[in-house]
Protein backbone atom coordinates (compact mmCIF):
# COMPACT_ATOMS: atom_id res chain seq x y z
CA UNK A 1 0.00 0.00 0.00
CA UNK A 2 1.22 3.25 -0.89
CA UNK A 3 0.39 6.82 0.18
CA UNK A 4 -1.91 6.97 -2.71
CA UNK A 5 -3.97 4.47 -1.10
CA UNK A 6 -3.54 5.55 2.79
CA UNK A 7 -5.24 8.75 1.70
CA UNK A 8 -8.06 7.07 0.28
CA UNK A 9 -10.49 7.09 2.74
CA UNK A 10 -9.31 10.31 4.25
CA UNK A 11 -10.35 12.47 1.13
CA UNK A 12 -13.89 11.58 1.59
CA UNK A 13 -13.61 13.38 4.92
CA UNK A 14 -12.17 16.39 3.56
CA UNK A 15 -14.10 19.24 1.69
CA UNK A 16 -14.19 17.94 -2.10
CA UNK A 17 -11.82 20.38 -3.44
CA UNK A 18 -9.38 19.97 -0.75
CA UNK A 19 -9.58 15.97 -1.86
CA UNK A 20 -9.33 17.04 -5.43
CA UNK A 21 -6.46 18.81 -4.84
CA UNK A 22 -4.74 16.42 -2.88
CA UNK A 23 -5.45 14.07 -5.03
CA UNK A 24 -4.30 15.53 -7.98
CA UNK A 25 -0.80 16.15 -6.06
CA UNK A 26 -0.76 12.55 -4.81
CA UNK A 27 -0.86 11.25 -8.92
CA UNK A 28 1.65 14.46 -9.97
CA UNK A 29 4.17 12.58 -7.41
CA UNK A 30 3.41 9.16 -9.14
CA UNK A 31 1.53 8.12 -6.27
CA UNK A 32 -1.09 5.48 -8.22
CA UNK A 33 -1.60 2.69 -5.49
CA UNK A 34 0.00 0.44 -7.89
CA UNK A 35 -2.42 0.55 -10.64
CA UNK A 36 -0.29 1.64 -13.34
CA UNK A 37 0.35 0.28 -16.52
CA UNK A 38 -2.87 -0.48 -17.40
CA UNK A 39 -2.81 0.03 -21.03
CA UNK A 40 0.22 -2.68 -21.41
CA UNK A 41 -2.96 -5.24 -21.51
CA UNK A 42 -5.67 -4.55 -23.60
CA UNK A 43 -8.94 -5.94 -24.77
CA UNK A 44 -8.65 -6.03 -28.66
CA UNK A 45 -12.31 -6.40 -29.30
CA UNK A 46 -12.12 -2.54 -27.46
CA UNK A 47 -9.95 -0.98 -29.97
CA UNK A 48 -10.70 1.77 -32.43
CA UNK A 49 -9.10 4.75 -34.51
CA UNK A 50 -10.57 8.36 -34.63
CA UNK A 51 -9.74 11.19 -35.66
CA UNK A 52 -6.42 8.98 -37.13
CA UNK A 53 -5.48 8.18 -33.84
CA UNK A 54 -5.58 4.37 -31.80
CA UNK A 55 -7.36 4.10 -28.78
CA UNK A 56 -6.56 0.99 -27.15
CA UNK A 57 -10.45 1.06 -25.57
CA UNK A 58 -12.80 4.19 -25.58
CA UNK A 59 -12.65 4.95 -21.97
CA UNK A 60 -11.07 8.18 -21.30
CA UNK A 61 -10.84 10.95 -18.30
CA UNK A 62 -13.40 13.85 -18.91
CA UNK A 63 -12.17 17.58 -18.79
CA UNK A 64 -11.89 19.56 -15.08
CA UNK A 65 -9.90 16.44 -13.11
CA UNK A 66 -6.19 18.02 -14.41
CA UNK A 67 -7.14 21.90 -15.06
CA UNK A 68 -3.34 22.83 -15.27
CA UNK A 69 -1.38 19.46 -17.30
CA UNK A 70 -0.38 18.81 -13.58
CA UNK A 71 -0.79 14.84 -13.55
CA UNK A 72 -1.50 13.39 -17.13
CA UNK A 73 1.04 10.84 -17.21
CA UNK A 74 0.20 8.98 -14.13
CA UNK A 75 -3.90 9.78 -15.05
CA UNK A 76 -3.02 8.15 -18.54
CA UNK A 77 -1.67 5.06 -16.25
CA UNK A 78 -4.34 4.28 -14.46
CA UNK A 79 -5.97 3.05 -17.28
CA UNK A 80 -7.24 5.95 -18.98
CA UNK A 81 -7.54 5.63 -22.81
CA UNK A 82 -7.32 9.75 -22.73
CA UNK A 83 -6.86 12.12 -20.65
CA UNK A 84 -8.65 16.00 -21.51
CA UNK A 85 -6.57 18.42 -19.83
CA UNK A 86 -8.31 22.12 -18.77
CA UNK A 87 -10.39 23.85 -19.39
CA UNK A 88 -7.62 25.99 -19.43
CA UNK A 89 -7.94 30.15 -20.12
CA UNK A 90 -5.19 32.29 -21.96
CA UNK A 91 -4.47 34.17 -19.24
CA UNK A 92 -4.37 32.97 -14.99
CA UNK A 93 -8.11 33.41 -12.72
CA UNK A 94 -9.41 32.68 -9.87
CA UNK A 95 -12.41 31.40 -10.48
CA UNK A 96 -15.66 31.83 -8.20
CA UNK A 97 -15.17 32.22 -4.25
CA UNK A 98 -15.16 28.75 -2.23
CA UNK A 99 -17.02 26.61 -1.76
CA UNK A 100 -17.46 25.74 -5.48
CA UNK A 101 -18.39 22.05 -5.16
CA UNK A 102 -20.68 19.90 -3.41
CA UNK A 103 -20.86 16.46 -3.30
CA UNK A 104 -24.43 15.04 -3.30
CA UNK A 105 -23.35 11.65 -2.18
CA UNK A 106 -26.85 10.34 -1.87
CA UNK A 107 -27.09 10.99 -5.65
CA UNK A 108 -23.96 10.20 -6.68
CA UNK A 109 -23.13 13.49 -8.14
CA UNK A 110 -21.89 16.39 -7.86
CA UNK A 111 -22.63 20.32 -8.01
CA UNK A 112 -19.83 22.56 -8.95
CA UNK A 113 -19.35 26.23 -10.08
CA UNK A 114 -15.87 26.52 -10.65
CA UNK A 115 -15.91 29.05 -12.95
CA UNK A 116 -12.99 28.23 -15.06
CA UNK A 117 -10.11 28.50 -12.66
CA UNK A 118 -6.71 27.94 -14.34
CA UNK A 119 -3.10 28.68 -14.14
CA UNK A 120 -3.33 29.92 -17.90
CA UNK A 121 -1.78 28.68 -20.99
CA UNK A 122 1.44 30.11 -19.82
CA UNK A 123 1.90 27.30 -17.19
CA UNK A 124 -0.28 24.95 -19.23
CA UNK A 125 1.82 24.56 -22.01
CA UNK A 126 5.50 24.71 -20.28
CA UNK A 127 3.69 21.23 -18.31
CA UNK A 128 2.03 20.03 -21.42
CA UNK A 129 5.69 20.55 -23.47
CA UNK A 130 7.48 17.99 -20.74
CA UNK A 131 4.82 15.82 -20.41
CA UNK A 132 5.08 15.73 -24.50
CA UNK A 133 9.07 15.25 -24.00
CA UNK A 134 9.05 12.70 -21.14
CA UNK A 135 5.30 10.42 -21.87
CA UNK A 136 5.17 10.63 -25.69
CA UNK A 137 3.60 7.56 -26.47
CA UNK A 138 2.12 6.91 -23.31
CA UNK A 139 -1.58 7.96 -24.01
CA UNK A 140 -4.01 10.38 -26.16
CA UNK A 141 -4.31 13.92 -24.18
CA UNK A 142 -6.85 16.61 -25.50
CA UNK A 143 -6.67 20.30 -24.59
CA UNK A 144 -10.50 21.93 -23.29
CA UNK A 145 -10.01 25.65 -24.25
CA UNK A 146 -12.07 28.19 -22.47
CA UNK A 147 -11.68 31.81 -22.11
CA UNK A 148 -10.65 34.26 -19.41
CA UNK A 149 -13.81 36.08 -17.54
CA UNK A 150 -13.74 39.32 -18.57
CA UNK A 151 -12.93 38.41 -22.10
CA UNK A 152 -15.27 39.67 -24.79
CA UNK A 153 -15.83 37.81 -27.93
CA UNK A 154 -14.04 34.84 -28.59
CA UNK A 155 -10.53 35.46 -29.35
CA UNK A 156 -9.58 33.68 -26.30
CA UNK A 157 -10.51 30.75 -28.27
CA UNK A 158 -8.19 31.29 -31.20
CA UNK A 159 -5.05 31.72 -28.95
CA UNK A 160 -5.90 28.75 -27.33
CA UNK A 161 -5.73 26.68 -30.59
CA UNK A 162 -2.52 28.57 -31.90
CA UNK A 163 -0.61 27.66 -28.47
CA UNK A 164 -1.68 24.58 -27.77
CA UNK A 165 -2.24 22.93 -31.24
CA UNK A 166 1.70 21.71 -31.57
CA UNK A 167 1.06 19.89 -28.22
CA UNK A 168 -2.25 18.04 -28.03
CA UNK A 169 -3.74 15.28 -29.69
CA UNK A 170 -7.45 16.74 -29.71
CA UNK A 171 -8.83 20.18 -29.03
CA UNK A 172 -12.23 21.17 -27.48
CA UNK A 173 -14.08 24.59 -27.68
CA UNK A 174 -15.54 24.47 -24.46
CA UNK A 175 -18.89 26.41 -24.71
CA UNK A 176 -20.77 25.07 -22.40
CA UNK A 177 -19.63 25.53 -19.06
CA UNK A 178 -22.57 26.90 -16.85
CA UNK A 179 -20.55 28.85 -14.59
CA UNK A 180 -18.71 31.37 -17.16
CA UNK A 181 -21.89 34.40 -17.36
CA UNK A 182 -22.37 34.04 -21.44
CA UNK A 183 -20.30 31.85 -22.71
CA UNK A 184 -23.39 28.75 -23.17
CA UNK A 185 -25.10 32.00 -25.97
CA UNK A 186 -22.12 31.14 -27.89
CA UNK A 187 -23.29 27.08 -28.99
CA UNK A 188 -26.08 29.26 -30.67
CA UNK A 189 -26.41 31.25 -34.26
CA UNK A 190 -24.30 33.61 -35.95
CA UNK A 191 -21.90 33.37 -32.67
CA UNK A 192 -20.85 29.93 -33.20
CA UNK A 193 -20.45 30.41 -36.93
CA UNK A 194 -18.34 32.91 -35.68
CA UNK A 195 -16.34 31.39 -33.37
CA UNK A 196 -15.78 28.51 -35.32
CA UNK A 197 -14.57 30.55 -38.25
CA UNK A 198 -11.98 32.04 -35.53
CA UNK A 199 -10.87 28.52 -33.91
CA UNK A 200 -10.52 26.72 -37.95
CA UNK A 201 -8.40 29.89 -39.21
CA UNK A 202 -6.15 29.55 -36.28
CA UNK A 203 -6.21 25.81 -37.01
CA UNK A 204 -5.18 26.74 -40.75
CA UNK A 205 -2.48 28.70 -39.51
CA UNK A 206 -0.87 26.37 -37.76
CA UNK A 207 -1.06 23.58 -40.24
CA UNK A 208 0.25 26.27 -43.10
CA UNK A 209 3.28 26.90 -40.65
CA UNK A 210 4.49 23.46 -40.42
CA UNK A 211 2.11 21.43 -37.74
CA UNK A 212 -0.08 18.55 -38.16
CA UNK A 213 -4.18 18.91 -38.36
CA UNK A 214 -5.26 19.12 -34.94
CA UNK A 215 -8.79 17.42 -34.41
CA UNK A 216 -11.70 20.14 -33.32
CA UNK A 217 -14.02 19.17 -31.19
CA UNK A 218 -17.32 21.71 -29.51
CA UNK A 219 -18.38 20.81 -26.19
CA UNK A 220 -22.15 21.11 -26.02
CA UNK A 221 -24.29 21.67 -22.79
CA UNK A 222 -27.53 18.90 -22.14
CA UNK A 223 -29.86 22.15 -21.63
CA UNK A 224 -30.31 22.95 -25.67
CA UNK A 225 -33.71 22.54 -26.76
CA UNK A 226 -34.58 20.35 -29.85
CA UNK A 227 -34.66 23.83 -32.48
CA UNK A 228 -30.71 24.58 -30.64
CA UNK A 229 -30.01 21.39 -31.50
CA UNK A 230 -30.85 21.34 -34.55
CA UNK A 231 -29.16 24.70 -35.58
CA UNK A 232 -26.38 23.54 -33.96
CA UNK A 233 -26.14 20.45 -36.08
CA UNK A 234 -26.53 22.57 -39.12
CA UNK A 235 -23.77 24.72 -38.69
CA UNK A 236 -21.79 21.82 -37.69
CA UNK A 237 -22.26 19.54 -40.44
CA UNK A 238 -21.75 23.05 -43.03
CA UNK A 239 -18.62 23.18 -40.97
CA UNK A 240 -17.30 19.52 -41.68
CA UNK A 241 -19.02 19.16 -45.48
CA UNK A 242 -15.77 20.55 -46.84
CA UNK A 243 -13.57 18.55 -44.45
CA UNK A 244 -11.81 21.89 -43.19
CA UNK A 245 -14.21 21.93 -39.97
CA UNK A 246 -15.27 20.51 -36.55
CA UNK A 247 -14.32 17.55 -36.83
CA UNK A 248 -16.32 15.98 -33.11
CA UNK A 249 -18.60 16.61 -30.46
CA UNK A 250 -18.67 16.15 -26.76
CA UNK A 251 -22.21 15.83 -25.07
CA UNK A 252 -22.13 16.76 -22.46
CA UNK A 253 -20.76 19.08 -19.83
CA UNK A 254 -22.61 19.47 -16.74
CA UNK A 255 -26.68 20.56 -16.55
CA UNK A 256 -28.10 23.77 -15.09
CA UNK A 257 -31.45 21.73 -14.32
CA UNK A 258 -32.04 19.41 -10.70
CA UNK A 259 -34.34 16.59 -11.47
CA UNK A 260 -36.63 16.01 -8.78
CA UNK A 261 -35.18 13.12 -7.76
CA UNK A 262 -32.41 14.61 -6.10
CA UNK A 263 -32.11 13.97 -2.21
CA UNK A 264 -28.88 15.24 -1.09
CA UNK A 265 -29.05 18.35 0.60
CA UNK A 266 -26.35 20.62 -1.58
CA UNK A 267 -29.38 20.10 -4.64
CA UNK A 268 -30.11 23.77 -4.55
CA UNK A 269 -26.14 24.94 -4.88
CA UNK A 270 -25.87 27.10 -8.02
CA UNK A 271 -24.19 25.43 -10.69
CA UNK A 272 -23.53 22.53 -12.88
CA UNK A 273 -24.82 19.16 -12.06
CA UNK A 274 -22.74 15.96 -12.90
CA UNK A 275 -22.57 12.37 -12.21
CA UNK A 276 -25.56 9.72 -12.07
CA UNK A 277 -28.63 12.09 -12.19
CA UNK A 278 -27.30 13.67 -15.67
CA UNK A 279 -27.11 9.81 -17.40
CA UNK A 280 -30.39 9.86 -18.90
CA UNK A 281 -30.07 13.61 -20.24
CA UNK A 282 -27.07 13.62 -21.63
CA UNK A 283 -27.45 10.21 -23.48
CA UNK A 284 -30.89 11.61 -25.05
CA UNK A 285 -29.04 14.23 -26.60
CA UNK A 286 -26.06 12.12 -27.47
CA UNK A 287 -28.59 10.13 -29.29
CA UNK A 288 -30.26 13.07 -31.31
CA UNK A 289 -26.82 14.56 -32.18
CA UNK A 290 -25.71 11.16 -33.44
CA UNK A 291 -29.39 11.14 -36.00
CA UNK A 292 -28.73 15.21 -36.54
CA UNK A 293 -25.13 14.46 -37.82
CA UNK A 294 -26.11 11.05 -39.45
CA UNK A 295 -23.73 9.06 -37.68
CA UNK A 296 -20.73 10.54 -39.78
CA UNK A 297 -19.39 12.79 -36.80
CA UNK A 298 -17.63 11.41 -34.08
CA UNK A 299 -18.96 12.45 -30.32
CA UNK A 300 -17.78 11.58 -27.14
CA UNK A 301 -20.93 10.77 -25.02
CA UNK A 302 -19.92 11.96 -21.31
CA UNK A 303 -22.15 12.14 -18.28
CA UNK A 304 -23.38 9.86 -15.56
CA UNK A 305 -20.96 7.10 -16.85
CA UNK A 306 -19.99 4.33 -13.72
CA UNK A 307 -20.57 1.27 -14.98
CA UNK A 308 -19.52 -1.44 -18.11
CA UNK A 309 -23.09 -1.02 -18.84
CA UNK A 310 -23.24 2.86 -18.92
CA UNK A 311 -20.26 2.77 -21.36
CA UNK A 312 -22.00 0.16 -23.76
CA UNK A 313 -25.16 2.79 -23.75
CA UNK A 314 -23.49 5.68 -24.50
CA UNK A 315 -21.83 4.01 -27.06
CA UNK A 316 -25.11 2.13 -28.42
CA UNK A 317 -26.08 5.63 -28.72
CA UNK A 318 -23.88 7.17 -30.75
CA UNK A 319 -20.92 7.38 -29.04
CA UNK A 320 -17.40 6.33 -31.04
CA UNK A 321 -15.73 7.37 -27.02
CA UNK A 322 -16.88 8.05 -23.63
CA UNK A 323 -15.26 10.04 -21.00
CA UNK A 324 -16.13 10.09 -17.01
CA UNK A 325 -15.74 12.54 -14.25
CA UNK A 326 -17.59 12.01 -11.23
CA UNK A 327 -18.11 8.64 -11.00
CA UNK A 328 -14.20 8.79 -11.16
CA UNK A 329 -13.85 10.95 -8.23
CA UNK A 330 -16.38 9.24 -5.76
CA UNK A 331 -14.67 5.72 -6.56
CA UNK A 332 -11.24 5.83 -7.95
CA UNK A 333 -8.61 4.11 -10.28
CA UNK A 334 -10.42 0.51 -9.43
CA UNK A 335 -13.39 1.70 -11.96
CA UNK A 336 -11.49 2.44 -14.86
CA UNK A 337 -10.12 -1.56 -15.17
CA UNK A 338 -13.94 -2.56 -14.16
CA UNK A 339 -15.77 -0.52 -17.10
CA UNK A 340 -13.28 -1.62 -19.42
CA UNK A 341 -13.77 -5.40 -18.52
CA UNK A 342 -17.32 -5.44 -18.34
CA UNK A 343 -17.61 -3.36 -21.62
CA UNK A 344 -15.95 -6.37 -23.06
CA UNK A 345 -18.01 -8.71 -21.79
CA UNK A 346 -21.28 -7.43 -22.71
CA UNK A 347 -19.93 -6.82 -26.22
CA UNK A 348 -18.85 -10.51 -25.94
CA UNK A 349 -22.65 -12.12 -24.83
CA UNK A 350 -23.69 -9.34 -27.44
CA UNK A 351 -21.78 -11.15 -30.55
CA UNK A 352 -19.93 -7.96 -31.88
CA UNK A 353 -16.70 -8.22 -33.03
CA UNK A 354 -15.79 -4.44 -32.69
CA UNK A 355 -16.54 -1.96 -29.88
CA UNK A 356 -17.12 0.42 -33.65
CA UNK A 357 -19.70 -1.69 -34.54
CA UNK A 358 -22.02 -1.39 -31.59
CA UNK A 359 -21.84 2.59 -32.37
CA UNK A 360 -25.19 3.77 -32.74
CA UNK A 361 -26.72 0.32 -32.40
CA UNK A 362 -29.91 1.71 -30.57
CA UNK A 363 -29.92 5.22 -32.24
C1 LIG B 1 -15.75 19.38 -10.41
C2 LIG B 1 -15.97 19.39 -11.90
C3 LIG B 1 -15.25 20.28 -12.69
C4 LIG B 1 -15.44 20.31 -14.06
N1 LIG B 1 -14.71 21.17 -14.84
C5 LIG B 1 -14.86 21.15 -16.19
C6 LIG B 1 -14.06 21.97 -17.01
O1 LIG B 1 -13.17 22.69 -16.55
N2 LIG B 1 -14.29 21.93 -18.35
C7 LIG B 1 -15.23 21.12 -18.92
O2 LIG B 1 -15.40 21.11 -20.15
N3 LIG B 1 -16.00 20.31 -18.15
C8 LIG B 1 -15.81 20.30 -16.83
N4 LIG B 1 -16.57 19.47 -16.05
C9 LIG B 1 -17.60 18.62 -16.70
C10 LIG B 1 -17.08 17.21 -17.00
O3 LIG B 1 -16.03 17.25 -17.92
C11 LIG B 1 -18.23 16.34 -17.58
O4 LIG B 1 -18.63 16.88 -18.81
C12 LIG B 1 -19.42 16.28 -16.64
O5 LIG B 1 -19.03 16.25 -15.30
C13 LIG B 1 -20.29 15.05 -16.91
O6 LIG B 1 -19.58 13.85 -16.68
P1 LIG B 1 -19.71 13.01 -15.30
O7 LIG B 1 -21.17 12.86 -15.02
O8 LIG B 1 -19.01 11.71 -15.60
O9 LIG B 1 -19.02 13.81 -14.26
C14 LIG B 1 -16.38 19.42 -14.67
C15 LIG B 1 -17.10 18.52 -13.86
C16 LIG B 1 -16.89 18.49 -12.50
C17 LIG B 1 -17.65 17.50 -11.67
Amino acid sequence: MDAFHAIGPLLRLLPPETAHGLSIWALGQGLTGGMTGRNAVCDPLLESRVWGLNFPHPIGLAAGFDKNARALGPLLDLGFAFVEAGTVTPLPQPGNPRPRMFRLTADEAVINRFGFNSEGLDAFTQRLGVFCDTWSGKGIVGVNLGRNRHSAGTADYASGVSRCAPLADYLVINVSSPNTPGLRDLQTGERLEGLLEQVITARDVAISSGGRRVPLLLKLAPDLALEEREAIAGVIMESAAGGSGIDGLIISNTTVSRPGSLRSRHRDEVGGLSGRPLFDLSTEVLRDFHRLTEGKLPLIGVGGVASGRDAYLKIRAGASLVQLYTAFAYHGPALIWRIREELGDLLREDGVSSVTEAIGADA
